[in-house]
């Protein structure tokens, strides 16, 4: 999709030569209904002579949070249009409003503003001043809320074109840094979003494996595509199995980011690229297949990091596998009672064509484990019963390491993003005994994510740190469009990813 332009600028927002204003309300706590302008706004209230506020109480603002209030500027301010973000409660003295608010709140107004091309906010300076990570916040969330998926409309729609951020000093260091991050990560959103959306028979296998060829190099990043040739060679059982059923064959590809001489440590992601996911054999139901494209977005989120990690250049080495098949019933598709032989050499009896994810990731994350790297994090789309246990806003982490699993709930916490601890019970391994091979690819349904996690841990070999996200709630938006969270795909978990490595890399 288009890319959108963004600028940084300390010039007022009153004369700023955009369509829309975007400024934040908050309510006074306890106050009955008190509405105060957030910091940043001054030079358009004295623009409209100091009636701002009330004008947009007047058409019923009430500071709530996420609520968009519009008014016209009547000539007051150089564009037309003012747009007021609720904020919530204004923080108590000494306290500021968390990034993820201010992210969510220019997100929903810029998700809201379909007329204007060229928007301008002060919200990096909500909390009176501009700190690096409002800054960060604010361009993610502005750049965020205005993406459109526009590949499949025939008629274009009118979207926003630019953004203008305004803060106190856009020459600082630190602020233009805080700034260009905030750009890369919504950038790689953006792309993780168009490859989740994009219809599955335009994303098939080959597909996803050169988009991370083609977004990959084109930051610098190394890139190798291995084709149905090499996965045999490379004894990519998982892999080939899944892929097997389909007229698409499977490719893995392997992106790498060296840090060259100061990297402080050797990251390996894998993600979970099923282009569509029928459920093979074991056919979903057509309501549970309904959003089965979004079976790639552990992939598209990892290769979609990867473009953020070639630009940012973090003190880590990364290596990114993008596991890509696509699962599709037919008369050469993997039976219930097949055994793979899997990379590494392990058997895996397949019970159920449907629990495919694991299959291909336990592939990777065996040959990611060849290399010796100090952790590997697998990000997957991998079990329905993420969403029954966490619901569609929090993914799980599960890990072999506490520190790792807590270090990645702290990063998303960080990042404005959900993730929660989740256990691997021992007790649960016992149910994915096979009669007849080393291990059975389904086991217990109640706790079925960690009954999945459980069977990823047994392809990592003891000494490396791993952890394992399941994100098949949290990657797609089937609800209503919430903040800077269109439907569809959400781009869950790049900002998680690139808070962790970037804070390893420091
Ligand atoms: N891709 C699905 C998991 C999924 C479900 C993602 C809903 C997003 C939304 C996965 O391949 C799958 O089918 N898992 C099965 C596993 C079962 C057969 C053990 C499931 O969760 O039902
Ligand atoms: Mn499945
Ligand atoms: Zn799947």
């Amino acid at each position: 999709m288009a890319r959108i332009a963004s600028t940084l600028t300390k010039n007022p927002l009153s004369t700023a030569k955009v369509d829309a204003l975007v400024v934040g309300v908050a309510a006074v706590p306890g106050s009955s209904g008190t509405l105060v302008l957030a910091p940043g706004a001054d030079d358009v209230d004295k623009a409209f002579k100091k009636r701002l506020l009330a004008a947009l109480a007047a058409v019923g603002a009430t500071g709530k949070a996420g609520e968009v209030t519009k008014v016209a500027t009547l000539g007051a301010t150089t564009a037309p249009t003012l747009v007021a973000v609720g904020l919530g409660d204004r923080p108590a003295k000494g306290e500021r409003w968390s990034g993820e608010t201010l992210r969510r709140g220019i997100g929903a107004a810029a998700r809201q503003l379909d007329g204007s091309r060229r928007i301008a906010t002060a919200l990096a300076l909500a909390n009176g001043d501009d700190s690096p990570a409002d800054v960060t916040a604010v361009v993610e969330g502005a750049l965020l809320g205005a993406y459109r998926f526009g590949r499949y409309r025939s008629t274009t729609k009118r979207a926003i074109e630019s953004v203008t951020v305004v803060v106190g000093n856009p020459r600082d260091k630190a602020v233009k840094a805080a700034y260009d991050r905030g750009r890369a990560v919504a950038d790689a959103i953006a792309l993780c979003r168009d490859l989740v959306n994009t219809a599955p028979a335009d994303l098939y296998p080959a597909v996803l494996a050169q988009a991370a060829v083609d977004a990959c190099t084109a930051v610098g990043l190394q890139v190798e595509v291995l084709d149905e040739k090499a996965l045999k060679k490379g004894g990519y059982g998982g892999v080939l199995g899944v892929g097997q059923g389909s007229t698409h064959p499977p490719r893995v590809a392997r992106i790498t980011y060296s840090a060259g001489r100061g990297a402080k440590a050797k990251v390996h992601l894998v993600g979970k690229g099923i282009t569509f996911d029928s459920g093979g054999l074991a056919l979903k139901p057509a309501q549970s297949m309904e959003w089965m494209k979004s079976d790639m977005g552990g992939a598209a989120a990892v290769l979609s990091t990867m473009t953020a990690i070639g630009t940012l250049k973090p003190d880590v080495d990364v290596v990114a596998w993008i596991a890509c098949a696509e699962n599709m019933p037919s008369g050469t598709a993997i039976r219930p009672s097949d055994v793979l032989t899997m990379k590494g050499g392990k058997t895996v009896e397949v019970l159920n064509p449907d629990a495919e994810g694991r299959l291909v990731m336990a592939d990777c994350i065996a040959a990611a484990a060849d290399e010796k790297p100090d952790y590997i994090v697998d990000v997957a789309t991998l079990t329905g019963a993420q969403l029954v246990a966490l619901g569609a806003h929090v993914y799980g982490v599960m890990a072999n390491d506490d520190g790792l699993r807590d270090a990645l709930v702290a990063a998303a916490g960080v990042a404005g993003e959900q993730g929660w601890p989740m256990p691997l019970p021992p007790e649960l391994r016992k149910s994915l005994d096979s009669d007849v091979a080393d291990i059975a690819n389904i086991g217990d349904r109640n706790g079925g994510m960690l009954t999945a996690g459980l069977f990823l841990k047994e392809f990592v070999p003891d000494g490396i740190k791993w952890a394992h996200l399941d994100i098949a709630g949290p990657a797609f938006n089937t609800g209503e469009p919430h903040g800077y969270t269109p439907k569809g795909g959400t781009g869950v978990p790049v900002r998680t990813l690139v808070e962790w490595l970037t804070t390893l890399g420091a």
